[in-house]
């Protein structure tokens, strides 16, 4: 679409409110997730007369099985809702949080240094996992289900098995050596030789299929007591880990108020901290707001967009933890006011070093980690990014339980300034404490005008942030699901002071121009993100499913 007319169209959306009643013509549900199977699994559901939040269950569970490297039971995320009916808007929170004995310094020696890949590495590097009780949290509260028949699909698929497809072998090979060093990941993942499987080779679960069931049947408690709990604990202390029956006991999800947002007009509803996701796109947005992006030549606009990520990350490094146990300036780092201080230091034609901004290092993420969007054709909507941190976390699975262990004790600042596995550095608001959820940059959300709605989300650690925006913004200007899942990306957080960028993102022109502005750019190896978009078209009840081409994954219309 010219830019001319997607400016005129992003300009006639009115301001909205969730309360303003928005006609609708009658729709369709849509699912887009990681894997087909799994988008299969939600579809399932929906066709069985649930809504989006039983859906929400059915994928996750898929996703657990189908997709194992990138989340799971023993993970945790952030499930965005919104409820037709009312208008209810929340995010339940199911974030990992540290177990009861974490300390500040668990992952430094003696001298205060940190101690290599301590807290990516085995059990040690597990915090207490939040998917299980989400299903249980969403299912009774939201869902109109049971467990039983949400979870059937991936206990069928955990049970019987499914066909090994490439990229997932691609995550097995990368992780070949670790999971051979913990029997239970290799009995599930590897041959009996050690070798990775071929692509088609089935990929059966079982312990997984009982530990689905055991949530089937007891809900959490399934899950976080009696035989299973105690084996987690079990499997986790013998490799080195530090949880107790009490740390599982006693987990609990926490709904949350979403952040609600506003740009041009349009309504951004996204992840609340204990994820950074939701503060740094609106702060982003605001600063954004401010500038005519369509009246600029692309290279000052991609460098407008740049420098607005610079310092949104900034802020996410020096004041963002867990609400619980943090303070935050979030009205400050949410409002237009402080954005329009932000904008002032922005010069058009001029890279700002990152150095220039007070502040506290870094490289993009890849693609572990899942997100999917769904929408019922009541109009309730999901949008779910859920982890294990790293591909196949810390690749430790406790013997009979088919669960592998998250590495999100990783996503603390270890100590003040020491970059994470994505290159993110923290401070204080994020050092690890007893209990305590570590800052995420899952940015589940939804983009809502007048005219229609998208839901989205990605994986890809420090970069999701910087994803979504560009899908918003491309949203905003007319371009469709499909073509926002494949938009060739650029990444700035701040530290390191690179803008990263995928092949295709900058032409030879903007690439000339933002090196002449002193911005230091690296175009990437590979490419990022697996972003699932599901659209509306309120006027005609168009709806659109589609999965990033960078993955394997499906969006399905039901
Ligand atoms: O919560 C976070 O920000 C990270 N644990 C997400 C990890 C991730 O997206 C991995 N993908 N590249």
């Amino acid at each position: 679409m010219p830019i001319a007319i997607a400016f005129a169209l992003a300009l006639i959306f009115a301001p909205l409110s969730h309360a303003d009643a928005v006609a609708t013509a009658p729709h369709k549900g849509a699912i887009a997730s990681a894997y087909p199977l799994a988008s299969e699994a939600g579809q399932e559901i929906l066709a069985a007369g649930g809504n989006a939040f039983d859906a929400a269950v059915a994928v996750s569970a898929a996703l657990a099985v189908v997709e194992p490297s990138s989340s799971g039971l023993g993970g945790g995320g952030f499930y965005l809702l919104h409820r037709q009916a009312d208008g209810l808007e929340t995010m339940v929170d199911a974030r990992e949080k540290a177990p009861g004995a974490a300390t500040r310094e668990m992952y430094l020696d003696k001298a205060g240094n940190e101690i290599q890949n301590a807290s990516t590495s085995g059990p040690l590097s597990s915090a207490i996992p939040g998917e299980p009780a989400a299903f249980d949290y969403l299912s009774r509260k939201y869902g109109k289900l049971t467990l039983k028949r949400t979870l059937a699909p991936a206990i069928r698929l955990a049970r019987e098995g499914f066909p090994l497809y490439a990229r997932l072998q691609f995550g097995i090979r990368y992780k070949q050596k670790i999971l051979a060093q913990s029997p239970e990941a290799a009995k599930a993942f590897l041959m009996p030789d050690g070798s990775v499987p071929e692509v088609g080779f089935i990929i059966k679960q079982p312990e997984l299929a009982t530990t689905l069931e055991a949530i089937a049947a007891q809900g959490a408690k399934g899950f976080y007591q009696g035989r299973v709990a105690a084996d987690l604990v079990a499997g986790v202390r013998a490799g080195g880990g530090i949880w107790t029956l009490d740390d599982l006991k006693s987990y609990r999800v926490i709904e949350r108020k979403p952040l609600v947002g506003e740009y041009h007009g349009a309504r951004i509803v996204s992840a609340s901290p204990p994820s950074s996701g939701g503060v740094a796109l609106i702060d982003s947005l605001n600063i954004l707001e401010g500038f005519d992006l369509h009246a600029v030549d692309s290279a000052t606009r991609k460098h407008l967009i740049i420098e607005a990520m610079r310092r949104a990350y900034r802020d996410r490094a020096i004041y963002l933890g867990d609400p619980d146990f943090v303070r935050m300036p979030l009205e400050q780092l949410t409002s237009v006011d402080y954005a329009a201080g932000q904008r002032s230091s922005i010069r058009a034609d001029k890279a700002m070093p990152s150095d220039f901004l007070p502040g506290i290092e870094s490289e993009p993420g890849g693609t572990q980690t899942t997100h999917f969007s769904a929408l019922d054709s009541a109009g309730n909507r999901v949008a779910a990014t859920i982890s294990i941190n790293l591909f196949f976390g810390n690749g430790y699975m406790p013997a009979k339980t088919g669960v592998l262990l998250n590495n999100t004790m990783d996503d603390f600042s270890t100590k003040p300034g020491q970059p994470n596995a994505f290159g993110l550095v923290g401070a204080k608001a994020n050092a690890i404490a007893p209990n305590k959820r570590s800052l995420s940059s899952m940015t589940p959300s939804f983009v809502e005008t007048s005219k229609g709605l998208m839901i989205v989300g990605s994986p890809g650690g420090s970069t999701i942030i910087s994803m979504v925006l560009l899908g918003t913004l491309n949203y905003l200007d007319g371009m469709d699901a499909s073509d926002i899942v494949k938009y060739p990306r650029y990444h700035h957080q701040y530290l390191p002071d690179v803008v990263d960028y995928e092949a295709g993102a900058l032409t030879d022109a903007e690439i000339a121009e933002l090196k002449s502005m002193g911005h230091t750019l690296k175009e990437s190896t590979r490419q990022w993100g697996n972003m699932q978009v599901v659209t509306w078209d309120f006027a005609s009840g168009k709806v659109e499913a589609a999965s990033d081409p960078r993955g394997e994954g499906e969006g399905l219309i039901y």
